[in-house]
């Protein structure tokens, strides 16, 4: 890809993108070989498509799970509510063993892997359709097949935080 010039730092352009106000997404997936759940925090979640049903993500190169959400058929998407903002934070951080601790999971009704939450305000069980090179992320498209909803407030991300969440859990601890 070619390098356009820009008069701008990573820090500005990070804080520029922080006023884009978005919903939070845990997206999780097996590993092929021991099907190990895996999961992660993921803000990049965005609609493409009603006529097939498409969503798209971005996920960093870097992320330890890259290679398995590669290979995985299907994944789901979980549209977090206000009141999962604990989930938003250990999908973000440490092994992934520690990220299911004590959480129910069940599987969707095409039979992938999904957090039994009833709190979780929308989720998407999708075909994992393609990925797209792009600069140090890849973009996934997700065919989706089954979707749920529920009307829980969401969970918003914004300027780096949730501050725009109502919630009564102090807002920036770790
Ligand atoms: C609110 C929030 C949104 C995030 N959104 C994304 C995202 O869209 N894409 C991404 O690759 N990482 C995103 N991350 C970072 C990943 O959740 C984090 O790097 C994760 O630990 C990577 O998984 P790994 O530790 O298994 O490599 C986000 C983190 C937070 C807290």
């Amino acid at each position: 890809m070619s390098i356009i010039p820009h008069d701008f730092d990573a820090r500005f352009f990070r804080s520029a993108l922080g006023r884009f106000a978005t919903g939070v997404t845990v997206v999780t997936c097996e590993s092929e070989a021991d099907r190990q759940p895996l999961g992660l925090t993921i803000s990049s979640f965005n609609t493409v498509s009603l006529e097939p049903p498409l969503v798209l993500w971005s996920l960093t190169r870097r992320a330890s799970t890259l290679p398995h959400f590669l290979k995985t058929e299907r994944y789901v998407i979980h549209v977090l509510a206000a009141s999962q903002l604990h989930l938003a934070r250990r999908f973000a951080r440490g092994p992934q063993t520690d990220r299911f601790q004590g959480l129910k999971l069940k599987r969707a009704p095409g039979g992938s892997l999904m957090l039994d939450d009833s709190e979780t305000a929308a989720w998407f069980e999708c075909y994992n359709l393609t990925q797209h090179e792009a600069g140090d992320h890849l973009i996934f498209i997700g065919q989706v097949e089954r979707c749920d909803r529920s009307f829980n407030q969401p969970l918003v991300y914004h300027a780096g935080d949730f501050d725009l969440t109502p919630s009564t859990e102090p807002l920036s601890s770790s």
